[in-house]
């Protein structure tokens, strides 16, 4: 075992932070003396309700351990207060960790507007306001550490599940070029898709599973990718009752018709070709994406034109 990674002098905020992982992931950074910042609107699992019991408990549990923290009950969609609560009370931020989350299933056919909408808001919307809110901040410092947590809804698909699938992939979408952005200023953003029991998980798993997967055993991948030891950025991890792995895109060698004219049954023609994966590359940037599609065609970026 290594020696005990510390987070003394640290601001952390962990988005709902009430229940669950983000209940976890605060404990475990209050324990290692992190500062927290915990946040929780304290609604039902489906977006409805109002209260500050959940984030007031876990602030005591984190005390009553000898830790700091604090309480915020804003929604996520006010992310300037949330952050605002870091600088009012411990003076900065230096630790993001976009939890907070609800579900509101429903096959495609049946889905409304609404469902659609408040997934985006809790999600996406969410994550890009406390973000956008601690990023200055930051910048300023030259250091932050960011989570983002998506599902393996958003990466794989699930059905009953189009709204949420969206916005969990829209996260890994916004970790991807946050990544990239904030790499002068030494902010490491990472996405984890979490397997956890918890008030989300309950009804779509049986108990003897929910025991096996406490979310205990998400937070210790959220905190090592929150601390300053971690440089990795821009990956996405599957964790879950112990078991942690890495992900990445997989690319056929494909087939490249290369400027000669072609028509859908050609691209019938070369179809098992195209989805061959022997010999499959791993492009880890769009540089390395565009390498293959522009390989024999004139470049335009040389042109001045694009
Ligand atoms: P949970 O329901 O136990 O905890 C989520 C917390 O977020 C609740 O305390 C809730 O009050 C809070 N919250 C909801 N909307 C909020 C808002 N607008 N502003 C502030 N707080 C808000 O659920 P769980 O399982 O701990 O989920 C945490 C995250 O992990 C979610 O983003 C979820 O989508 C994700 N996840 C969980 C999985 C699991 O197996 N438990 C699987 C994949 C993803």
């Amino acid at each position: 075992m290594g020696d005990e990674l510390r987070y003394d002098g640290r601001v952390a905020i962990v988005t709902g932070a009430g229940n669950g992982l983000g209940r976890a992931h605060a404990l475990l950074l209050g324990a290692r003396g992190a500062s927290v910042v915990v946040n929780d609107l304290g609604g039902d699992v489906h977006g409805g309700g109002k209260s500050s019991a959940a984030a007031d408990q876990v602030v005591a549990e984190i005390k009553a351990a000898g830790g700091n923290a604090v309480a915020n009950y804003d929604s996520v969609e006010d992310g300037g207060s949330i952050v605002q609560t870091a600088l009012d009370h411990f003076g900065g931020v230096d630790i993001v960790i976009n939890n907070a989350g609800i579900l509101r299933d429903s096959s495609f056919a049946k889905m409304s507007a609404d469902d659609w909408d408040l997934i985006y808001r809790v999600h996406v919307l969410g994550a890009f306001r406390v973000t956008h809110a601690a990023w200055p901040h930051m910048r300023n410092k030259g250091y932050g550490r960011i989570v983002m947590t998506t599902s393996a809804a958003g990466i794989y698909g699930n059905f009953g599940q189009t709204n949420y699938s969206m916005a969990k992939m829209g996260l890994i979408g916004m970790a991807n070029t946050l990544a990239i952005e904030g790499a002068s200023k030494n902010i490491r953003v990472n996405t984890i898709a979490p397997l956890a029991g918890s008030r989300i998980s309950e009804t779509v798993m049986p108990p003897q599973m929910l025991e096996a997967l406490k979310p205990e055993y998400v937070a210790p991948l959220a905190a090592y990718l929150s601390h300053e030891s971690c440089e990795e950025s821009g990956s996405l991890f599957e964790v879950g009752a112990g078991f942690h792995a890495k992900l990445r895109w997989e690319r056929t060698v494909g087939h490249h018709f290369q400027g000669k004219s072609f028509g859908p049954e050609d691209v019938a023609e070369k179809w098992a070709e195209i989805g061959d994966f022997n010999d499959a590359t791993y492009p880890k940037s769009i540089g390395e994406s565009l390498m293959s599609i522009l390989q024999g065609v004139a470049s335009p970026f040389g042109q001045g034109k694009n």
